[in-house]
């Protein structure tokens, strides 16, 4: 047994995963993220002050800890460079001494956010995509002809495969989409400008992390996005572009199954999605925007507002089962003190039968409805409260109930933004 953990979302991202990831830090040595880009958005406000993590690890914020960006992960080096500006004029410290970035990690160009636009607008049904070029850049990779964070410090190799690839694209930009074209001189001088900036940070963060596993330091996994995000078991093909569950740690860091020694899951207390796709327990109705004004559900990354709805206990006892989650982390129950009863969905009918799982082909999950379980409300305010048992009854017996359902004990619940917001349950 050992100490390392994961931290990964258990519905469609935006948990609150960055400020349980703050706290959890405290405890650890190095952090580490292991998919995913600048679609990502993690909040964490501490003593008031809110600070926005796209790329960087959110355990950052603590001085002397170790932060890397996996070679999962696909990077927008315009994006990195301006996080990290934004975060130094908040007074945060970041130097190669605390953020590396894998030399295997991809590199995101122009011509992968502007085919992200370009497809959601032909395709019939879009995605909703963040526009980050997220999915393009993935595509690359796995079509072997991506660039990667090392290349760009070897002008020769990143000259060559960028020429390739402004061929390809230009040719079938023009084409399919009429494009006119990208220049490669612009780009070539952009991107070489951006290596001469992260030079310092990048390294071989495989050897780097076995170093540090070997030393006998606390790791923890940052998952971004959420299960029913990831493109293996999300609501395909309304998911992100990579494994956000625990399956993308090994190969999004280099580092063995044996390292994981826990996996916390975290899950709001209701449900929230940004962009397109089947979400059954959506709000029709005056509930939406409540639930979105009192728990200020607008992303992070793109200022969308998000959809909301009440628990779906179905999917996330599915994504338990999917992460191997062996703690549970409920946030935002604040969010839901002043209603006079509160809902979990507990199974799905469709056609007159009762679905008891999430249904493969997205035209039934699409049209199934909801089965309900319906609790009476605490109408307390939770956010002061720090222990367990001084939670409202009617509070427990909700937290109690998904617990039991999804099968996995509850080790900590949040009850407001802030770091000190937050009750740990024996
Ligand atoms: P992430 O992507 O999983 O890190 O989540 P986001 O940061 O995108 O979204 C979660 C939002 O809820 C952020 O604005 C957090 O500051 C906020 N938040 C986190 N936990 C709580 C909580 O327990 N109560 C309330 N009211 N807000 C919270
Ligand atoms: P965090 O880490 C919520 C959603 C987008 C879209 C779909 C695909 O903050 O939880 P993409 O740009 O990845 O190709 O978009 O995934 N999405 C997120 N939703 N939180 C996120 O990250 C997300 N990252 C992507 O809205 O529906
Ligand atoms: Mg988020």
């Amino acid at each position: 047994m050992n100490n390392n953990l994961a931290v990964v979302g258990l519905q469609w991202g935006d948990e609150g995963k960055g400020k349980i990831i703050d706290i959890l830090s405290a405890g650890v040595d190095v952090v580490v993220r292991y998919q995913g880009g600048n679609n990502a958005g993690h909040t964490v406000v501490k003593d008031g002050k809110r600070y926005a993590f796209h790329l960087i690890p959110s355990g950052i914020l603590h001085p002397g800890k170790l932060c890397v960006m996996g070679n999962g992960m696909v990077v927008d080096p315009l994006a990195l460079l301006h996080e990290i500006d934004e975060l130094r004029a908040q007074g945060v410290e970041i130097s190669p001494r605390n953020l590396r970035i894998a030399e295997n990690a991809h590199v995101i160009f122009p011509y992968h956010r502007k085919l992200d636009g370009f497809r959601e607008k032909i395709r019939s049904n879009r995605i909703g995509t963040t526009g980050r070029g997220i999915g393009p850049c993935y595509m690359d990779k796995y079509a072997r002809s991506g660039i990667r964070v090392g290349d760009l410090l070897n002008p020769r190799l990143f000259l060559s495969k960028l020429a390739d690839n402004i061929r390809e694209k230009n040719g079938i930009y023009r084409q399919v989409f009429g494009y006119d074209g990208f220049s490669e001189e612009e780009i070539a001088r952009e991107y070489l400008g951006y290596a001469e900036r992260i030079k310092d940070f990048v390294c071989d963060t495989v050897s780097l992390l076995h170093q540090v596993w070997e030393e006998g330091k606390t790791i923890l996994f940052e998952g971004a996005q959420g299960t029913m995000l990831d493109v293996d078991f999300g609501t395909y093909p309304f998911v992100t572009s990579s494994n956000a569950s625990v399956g993308g740690i090994f190969s999004g860091t280099g580092l063995p199954p044996k390292v994981l020694g826990k996996v916390i899951g975290v899950a709001k207390a209701y449900a929230t999605r940004v962009g397109e796709g089947p979400f059954p327990t959506e709000f029709k109705d005056a509930m939406g925007d409540l639930i979105r004004e009192k728990g200020g559900e607008f992303g992070t990354t793109t200022g969308r507002p998000r959809r909301c709805g009440w628990f779906d206990a179905v999917l996330v006892r599915y994504a338990v089962q999917v992460n191997g989650v062996d703690e549970l982390v409920v946030t935002k129950l604040d969010v839901l003190d002043n209603l006079e009863e509160i809902k979990v969905c507990v199974g799905y009918r469709y056609e007159g039968r009762e679905l008891e799982t999430f249904p493969f082909d997205i035209d039934v999950f699409s049209s199934v409805v909801p089965i309900y379980k319906t609790f009476p409300g605490w109408k307390v305010d939770t956010s002061s409260v720090r222990r367990f048992e001084e939670l409202p009854s009617e509070a427990k017996a909700y937290l109690n109930f998904i617990s039991e359902f999804v099968g996995a004990r509850i080790s900590m619940v949040s009850v407001g933004s802030d770091r000190e917001e937050v009750i740990f349950v024996d």
